[in-house]
């Protein structure tokens, strides 16, 4: 146990996704992904922007691992985009995607910083939308396939993997709520989607440890949120526990206990959206679970019985008094203690790591050319102090990425919203720290003592 402080080899790090920051949307045949075709849709995307461009990292990558050497950071999470190496989604390999990723993480490596990669981080390959996308029991073994070929070029460096990032949000914020791509707008659909996004996690983990020359660690990121309920009244306490079996269990459970909570799949039978569970694709589920789980935190749920959802009888909304971001998110920093001690207690006391932790801001406070983002600072002192309370209370906490690097395509907030330690000049394409990113330098230099 850690006298006070993190532990010895604690990872800390900044996150970042392909599509976010890559730009080169058409360059060294990459194919087209959902996002690409997404955002030119009217309407789709907050200020008509695309990622087209984004922060150009894939011709400026060289920039950034400056700027994370400089920052002493010990470890990098990003994604790779599936149709940079696989341009229709399956089929040929394209030599030059992989090589851009080969390139990055043995430079990486030379700088001390271990790569920590996202297989998906949400740019499905277009092309496979076309085919019903992860509504389709197909794409899971697609994906799968897309997974084997990077761990059989890059397995033997890079020793943490993750193979989705928040399937709950491609499921319903891409084929329920319409917000991200695809764009499809029938929960019956999200609920199936969420459902393949889990078998193919399954297959991944399995492909891993047959396929990697040296198997390490492999894992999957859920975007968690510790529910409470509105008021003291009974109803509002059942409407919380729906919503914690919806929103975490959903995800939780088949990954740590091969099945789905039983709460929520009578209500989603009842509605006629249940998913079509095979018993093979439960068994797979239970004989693969991860090595880690990676957690991003950024707000609570507050939730209250409402008949406005004619299934699951709930709804969710803020606190009215508390802090908010510029995301409308509550700040609520005791919630990630809260959600570790939870998993720790309730999925046989994981390895953890938080794969994202951040804070929008509008980033107005500018003197001598550098933004001053103290609120920002405040928010990750304050998430860092409750992991370390996790830590002391027993909690496997390995390692904190902080979301995120740069200032990039939030999307469909497009780029007007900052969660960047570091501001992005979208003119000059310049990278330029912000007061927190000097200040994080201190965190990462003390392991963690001078937050
Ligand atoms: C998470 C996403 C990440 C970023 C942050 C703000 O849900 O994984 O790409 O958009 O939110």
């Amino acid at each position: 146990m850690p006298e006070r402080g993190f532990p010895k080899e604690f990872l800390w790090g900044a996150a970042t996704a392909a599509y976010q920051i890559e730009g080169a949307a058409r360059e060294d045949g990459k194919g087209e992904s959902i996002w690409d075709r997404f955002c030119r849709t009217p309407g789709a995307i907050q200020d008509g922007q695309t990622g087209e461009v984004a922060c150009d990292h894939y011709h400026r990558w060289r920039d950034d691992l400056e700027n994370m050497r400089d920052l002493g950071l010990n470890a990098y999470r990003f994604s790779v985009s599936w149709p940079r190496i696989f341009p229709s989604g399956s089929g040929k390999v394209n030599a030059s995607g992989l090589a851009f990723y080969e390139t990055l993480v043995d430079a990486l490596l030379k700088e001390h910083i271990e790569p920590a990669i996202t297989l998906y981080h949400w740019d499905l390959p277009q092309a496979l939308q076309d085919k019903g996308g992860w509504t389709n029991h197909d794409t899971a073994f697609r994906f799968a396939d897309y997974a084997e070929k990077l761990f059989l070029k890059l397995g033997d460096r890079v020793k943490t993997w993750i193979t989705l990032n928040e399937p709950q949000v491609s499921a319903f914020a891409g084929y329920c709520d319409g917000i991200h791509a695809p764009g499809v707008k029938d929960l019956g659909q999200a609920v199936q989607a969420s459902h393949v996004l889990m078998v193919a996690h399954a297959l991944a983990v399995e492909a891993y440890r047959e396929a990697s020359p040296a198997a390490h660690r492999i894992g999957i990121t859920l975007n968690l949120h510790p529910v409470y309920p509105w008021t003291d009244g009974i109803s509002d306490a059942e409407a919380a526990g729906i919503a914690d079996s919806r929103i975490n269990r959903w995800f939780l459970d088949p990954v740590f206990r091969g099945e789905y909570p039983k709460d929520i799949l009578a209500l989603f039978d009842a509605g006629k959206v249940a998913p079509h569970l095979d018993p093979k694709d439960l068994a797979l589920l239970s004989s693969n679970p991860p090595d880690f789980l990676g957690v991003n935190y950024y707000f609570p749920m507050r939730a209250l019985a409402s008949d406005a959802d004619p299934i699951l009888h709930y709804e969710c909304a803020a606190h009215k008094d508390r802090e908010k971001t510029e995301m409308g998110w509550e700040v609520y920093p005791e919630g990630l203690y809260d959600l570790l001690v939870r998993l720790d207690r309730d999925y046989g006391r994981p390895s953890i790591m938080i794969t994202e932790n951040g804070a929008a801001y509008t980033d107005a406070n500018v003197a001598n050319g550098q933004v001053h983002d103290d609120d920002r600072i405040s928010y990750i002192r304050a998430h860092l102090e409750q992991a370390l309370r996790a830590i002391h209370d027993g909690v496997k906490l390995q390692g904190y990425f902080l979301w995120t690097l740069l200032d990039n395509f939030e999307w469909s907030f497009g780029f007007t919203r900052k969660f960047g330690i570091t501001a992005l000049d979208r003119h000059s394409m310049g990278r330029t720290w912000k007061k927190s990113a000097s200040w994080y330098q201190g965190v990462v230099a003390s392991n963690g003592a001078a937050l």
